[in-house]
């Protein structure tokens, strides 16, 4: 059994994979984490109050901790699970190059980590055609358009900022990247490669926020499996491509 805890608990990425691990067989939860809704019931746990961490991992012995949290709130998280020998799993975006490397170091070689900004299989599948593609259109100009819904804290998607450096690293130039935040668009990115006489659209669309958490699920089934090393994996190693 894989017993999973999980940071930000109260959002709406948390609870829909607290509700996906409360139905995995091979499953349980032992521990949720969020600053707001302390005390709330999911499943047989409570929601703890962040500022106790270190305590309930301490008592629950997870065998993995996901975080869909802030940026800076999944830095601290992540310390504390290493800390406690505790694997993880982080879909949370928005970090800064020094938050993402204080992670990496609390990380280092203590326990598997996934960090993904986005767990989607087809997203991924997105990412690797962009790349093959650049290969293809060195000539063309390259735009990406994202959308997500209004409530969205960070922008670029961390979604779009992987594309970005995608065609960046394979063509060496800059990419213009445009937002919109609307209504309740789950996540929409589309890659434009425009070159003389055509054009040729990547584009992926999340049709609800399940893709991620199923995702997420293969994720900590990954990251808890047998074969799992120790440092900082992405989904790519998760889904073997
Ligand atoms: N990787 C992916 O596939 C994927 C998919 C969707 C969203 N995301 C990212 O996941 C994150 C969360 O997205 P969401 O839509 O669920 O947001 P949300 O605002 O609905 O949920 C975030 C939750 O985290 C809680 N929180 C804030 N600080 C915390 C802390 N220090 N410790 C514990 N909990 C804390 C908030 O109270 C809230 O309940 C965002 O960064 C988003 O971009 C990633």
């Amino acid at each position: 059994m894989i017993k999973v805890a999980i940071c930000g608990a109260a959002g709406r990425m948390g609870s829909l994979i607290a509700q996906n691990v409360l139905l995995e067989d091979d499953m349980t939860l032992v521990a949720a984490f969020d600053v707001k809704d302390v005390g709330r019931s999911m499943g047989d746990v409570r929601i703890s109050d962040v500022k106790r961490i270190h305590d309930v991992l301490a008592e629950t012995k997870p065998d993995v901790l996901v975080d869909f949290t802030v940026a800076s709130g999944a830095v601290e998280n992540a310390k504390a699970a290493a800390e406690h020998g505790v694997n993880i799993v982080i879909g949370t975006t928005g970090f800064t190059p020094e938050q993402y490397e204080e992670m990496g170091n609390a990380i280092d070689k203590k326990v598997s980590a996934v960090i993904s900004p986005n767990c989607a299989v087809g997203v991924n599948v997105f990412w690797k055609l962009i790349g093959d593609a650049a290969k293809y259109l060195s000539d063309a100009d390259v735009e990406i358009v994202e959308a997500h819904h209004k409530r969205k804290k960070d922008a670029p998607s961390g979604t779009a900022k992987k594309a970005a450096e995608i065609v960046r690293t394979s063509l060496g130039k800059e990419v213009s990247v445009h937002s919109i935040r609307s209504g309740d668009i789950v996540g929409d990115h589309l890659v434009l490669f425009a070159g003389d006489g055509e054009r040729l659209e990547i584009k992926h669309q999340a049709h609800s926020r399940q893709a991620f958490a199923s995702g997420a699920i293969k994720a900590i089934k990954w990251v808890t499996g047998a074969s799992a090393q120790k440092g900082v994996f992405s989904m790519n190693d998760v889904l073997g491509m």
